[in-house]
């Protein structure tokens, strides 16, 4: 029998979000699509307000990938205002609280107002060290391995994996312990490829704007019923 309760002395270090669902969460209340991203960046700044405020010292989120420019110009231009609106003022709570903003992805493509809000934002957090939230912006995992190999061949130099890893976005970050992706989608849409080698996974139906405080507590006490071998044998 599963104990439904959390045990906030075993928290997972570092959790990640694929945030997906908002379109169909509009279509179904005959709302535009921007209005479910509009209530997707809400709930993702309460859902990870909640991760913090629980004890969880990094958190993921997959934004924006490098597949999601194929999407309509309105809808692109929408999330990047959205995202400028978060930078400037709705993130400043959890600011304020000790997070350090971090980005991955490549920024050079994203629009230039964006890109000084974005840097302003991480700027203002630099010092800030309780906690962690890093967005994958214009993210791709292939592109990210892609990258490191080239910064390994620029160097010169063979790599092991640890040298490796320090040529990842994440290179500052603890190792991933948890990716949670909503909408029902049983894929990982090219996030955090290699941080996700020994990840657990945890999938729900809920749309994303639906997935509340409640709804993470419930993956995170999935996630501490799993037996974590790495590879070696360990009762559970
Ligand atoms: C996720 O929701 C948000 C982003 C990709 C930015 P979607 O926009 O993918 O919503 P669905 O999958 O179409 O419902
Ligand atoms: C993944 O969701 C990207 C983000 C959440 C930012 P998508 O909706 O783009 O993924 P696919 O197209 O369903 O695989
Ligand atoms: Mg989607």
């Amino acid at each position: 029998m599963q104990k439904d309760i959390l045990d906030t002395s075993r928290l997972p270090q570092h959790i990640a979000f694929i945030i997906d669902g908002n379109g169909r969460w509009a279509k179904r209340r005959g709302l535009p699509r921007s209005m479910g991203h509009k209530s997707g960046m809400i709930r993702m700044k309460k859902t990870v307000t909640h991760a913090f405020d629980l004890g969880i010292h990094c958190v993921s989120v997959y934004c924006f990938s490098t597949e999601n420019w194929n999407r309509p110009k309105e809808e692109v231009d929408y999330l990047f205002d959205l995202f400028r609106q978060y930078f400037e003022k709705e993130f400043e709570e959890l600011f304020a609280r000790g997070v350090r903003l971090q980005v991955m992805g490549d920024l050079s493509k994203i629009p230039l107002d964006v890109q000084e809000s974005l840097r302003a934002a991480i700027e203002r957090t630099k010092d800030n060290d309780k906690y962690v939230l890093n967005l994958a912006i214009n993210y791709g995992g292939r592109n990210e391995i892609v990258r490191a190999c080239n910064m390994a061949i620029d160097k010169g130099n063979h790599v092991d994996i640890p040298a490796f890893e320090k040529l990842l976005y994440t290179k500052d970050l603890p190792p991933l312990d948890l990716i949670i992706r909503s909408s029902g989608e049983l894929r990982l849409s090219n996030f955090m490829l290699w941080q996700a080698a020994y990840a657990e996974f945890y999938f729900s139906n809920i749309m994303w704007p639906d997935f509340d405080d409640k709804q993470l507590d419930k993956a995170l006490i999935d996630f501490q019923h799993r037996n974590r071998r790495f590879g070696a044998i360990k009762e559970s």
